[in-house]
């Protein structure tokens, strides 16, 4: 069965307590998994955003906004896991290793951060690259990745089809502080260049985009790979 893993941006599970997504991604995420093997790793948003910058206004050092920054990732996991049910594994993965034993059940399996200093990005990556994962998908606020910032750059144009080795150019020269917005952070690119798992960036504020790349390989986004392939029709 194909392994998948998914990063869930937070900002899309969750763009707020009250009106978030999770039930719609229930929904998609319990049709998927019965065809492949899922793993999700969801982000920490806007609400992770403002412990950050609470924090930071306290004194506190980055390392310490970070961990604030994973406590809420693994908050928004926990609601995922509490939708999902029976469908997924009861505990948020804390590292690697538990991400592969929880998976021996056969169930979803979900995490949210590890460690300080980068994003779930990062962890998305690693963890493609440590189950061994035939695909990478990135579900995000935007519908892939852009010359500039779409939200900010009216002539941002969006690549259809990146390098490893182009998404990393891409990507060094971004600033990555705690809380910090960019395409990905740099440790995701270099293991995403060195594990070779293709990746794709897509909008995940609708959750049906997830379904009709994974279960009908089609797609708007953002392709990163090696060759011009399509992932998800092999
Ligand atoms: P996110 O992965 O949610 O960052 O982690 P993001 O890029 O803002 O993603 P969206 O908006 O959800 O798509 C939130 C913060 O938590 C800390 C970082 O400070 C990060 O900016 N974090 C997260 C870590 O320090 N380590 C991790 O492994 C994960």
């Amino acid at each position: 069965m194909k392994k998948i893993v998914i990063s869930l941006g937070g900002s899309v599970l969750v763009p707020s307590l009250e009106s978030n997504n999770i039930s719609r991604y229930v929904s998609v995420l319990k049709k998927i998994a019965g065809g492949c093997r899922i793993f999700i790793v969801v982000g920490g948003g806007g609400e992770a955003r403002r412990y950050i910058r609470v924090a930071r206004d306290l004194g506190a050092g980055e390392a310490a906004a970070d961990e604030l920054g994973i406590m809420v990732t693994r908050l928004n996991a926990r609601l995922l896991i509490a939708g999902l049910g029976d469908a997924a594994y009861p505990r948020v993965a804390e590292n690697y290793t538990e991400a592969r034993e929880f998976a021996e059940t056969g169930k979803i399996v979900v995490m949210g951060g590890i460690t300080p200093a980068q994003t779930t990005d990062a962890v998305s990556a690693v963890l493609a690259e440590s189950v061994g994962a035939d695909l990478l998908i990135n579900a995000t606020s935007v519908n892939g990745i852009y010359s500039a910032d779409p939200k900010k750059d009216a002539g941002a144009v969006k690549h259809e089809r990146l390098t490893p080795q182009e998404l990393l150019d891409i990507i060094t020269g971004s600033r990555m502080d705690a809380g910090a917005n960019t395409v990905l952070d740099i440790v995701a690119g270099k293991v995403i260049e060195r594990s070779g798992i293709p990746l794709l960036v897509l909008d995940g504020r609708d959750p049906e985009n997830l379904y009709r790349a994974i279960v009908e390989g089609t797609y708007t986004g953002t392709l990163v790979s090696k060759d011009s392939s399509n992932p998800l029709l092999s």
